[in-house]
């Protein structure tokens, strides 16, 4: 270990809460898909955040946005009217094509999905006249820390300790449309789920599930919420995930890629549902502030000029070609290859966590989630070689399992 990183490692554990499992590494600076360590260490970053520079560190463009917005207007209370808002959200809505028509903007994916739950339970109880009720969710599901959306989550791993949960969800099984089915009452009223599960493993919904999860909350008349906090933002292959799928949601929540690296969330919805908030039923200080927006702007002005989500979806299907050779050529070492664009899960036969060590001594970063799973979200800009010196790297330690 280098002497800049272990004094770096020890300060943090003098300083910081101890919430991080950390990667032993440092990062001090970062370029496209390139990260650097304070000892001249260089990495091919394949993570991205996780999901969240999606169009590269340190991009010169949106560099040059907060330099200039810094300059105008950073913050304003929510008190206030500021274009910088309107111009973001009219792009934002534009990317849905007339589904969503209404934007509520916030700082984080679980701030996303709380305003998504509120609106949802807010709607339901003031414009539709029904009692409160709760909110199906789906196992191995990850919308969030807060407590309502840890609640929502549903795995104890991340609700231990953290008692009472908050009420007002119920999970039911990913992939069973029959027992979703089952699990509706004249109580519920939404599903909330990720068309492809991220920390789960990248684990995407087949179309069948999909189209039933999306006709049982028509049949039922349930709100549909879709989580695109890490599908979103052309990450899977159209701008949004539920387009991969054709499916029409009522409400969306995002965050991670929506300002390249700022936080920046926003619940989206439609005209309708959006009556369930009035003014004063929901804010927050930062939400929306210039500078993010502005940068919000210019991220979705850049991912639609240079066709983002079809290089996702190109390349994307292009890395996992690569993936799956190597797991023709060294038979029971990858147990599946899947994922949608550039959200990529390579399933090991075995637990991974020697292969993920090994391919980040030859400096390449990727996560290693469910013990098994490699999770590949590199910034959409990615040079393909980049992404072929991973992949013969991953060849390279197969070969001498
Ligand atoms: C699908 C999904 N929802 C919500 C979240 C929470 O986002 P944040 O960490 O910004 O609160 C995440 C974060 O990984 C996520 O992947």
């Amino acid at each position: 270990m280098s002497s800049a990183f272990t004094r770096i490692k020890e300060k943090e554990e003098k300083l910081l809460c101890r919430t991080y499992g950390r990667y032993p590494v440092a990062v001090c600076s970062g370029k496209g898909s390139r990260l650097y360590g304070p000892d001249g260490e260089e990495y091919v970053d394949l993570l991205s955040g996780i999901a969240v520079t999606n169009l590269g560190h340190c991009n010169e463009e949106i560099a040059e946005v907060i330099c200039q917005q810094a300059r105008k207007l950073v913050h304003v209370s929510n008190l206030f009217y500021q274009e910088e808002q309107l111009d973001f959200a009219e792009k934002l809505l534009g990317t849905s094509n007339g589904l969503f028509s209404k934007a509520f903007f916030c700082n984080s994916g679980a701030e996303a999905n709380e305003a998504a739950i509120k609106i949802a339970r807010r709607y339901t109880q003031r414009v539709k006249g029904r009692p409160a009720g709760e909110i199906i969710t789906l196992s191995n599901a990850f919308h969030g820390r807060t407590l309502g959306t840890v609640a929502a989550t549903g795995q104890q791993k991340f609700l231990d300790g953290f008692d009472p949960a908050a009420p007002g969800f119920r999970q039911v099984p990913w992939g069973d449309a029959g027992l979703l089915e089952e699990a509706v009452t004249e109580n519920t009223i939404a599903v909330m789920c990720e068309v492809i599960q991220g920390e789960a493993g990248v684990r995407p919904m087949s179309q069948a599930y999909a189209d039933a999860v999306q006709r049982i909350c028509r049949e039922k008349g349930l709100l549909f919420i879709v989580d695109e906090v890490q599908t979103g933002n052309c990450r899977a292959g159209r701008y949004w995930g539920y387009q991969t799928y054709n499916l029409q949601p009522d409400i969306i929540s995002t965050s991670k890629a929506l300002a390249n690296g700022l936080p920046l969330g926003a619940m989206l919805t439609n005209d309708e549902v959006s009556k369930g908030f009035v003014p004063g039923s929901h804010a927050t200080t930062f939400g929306g502030g210039a500078l993010l927006t502005a940068v919000g702007a210019k991220v979705v002005e850049i991912m639609q000029r240079d066709r983002l989500a079809e290089r996702s979806a190109q390349v994307g299907e292009w890395a996992r070609q690569q993936f799956e050779a190597i797991a023709q050529k060294y038979p029971g070492t990858i147990a599946e290859v899947r994922g949608k664009g550039l959200m990529i899960g390579i399933v090991l036969a075995f637990p991974a966590r020697e292969i993920w060590e090994g391919l980040l001594k030859k400096g390449f970063i990727c996560n290693l989630t469910q013990d098994v799973v490699l999770r590949l979200l590199p910034a959409l800009t990615i040079p393909k070689e980049d992404l072929a010196a991973f992949a013969s790297a991953l060849d390279d330690l197969l070969a001498r399992r």
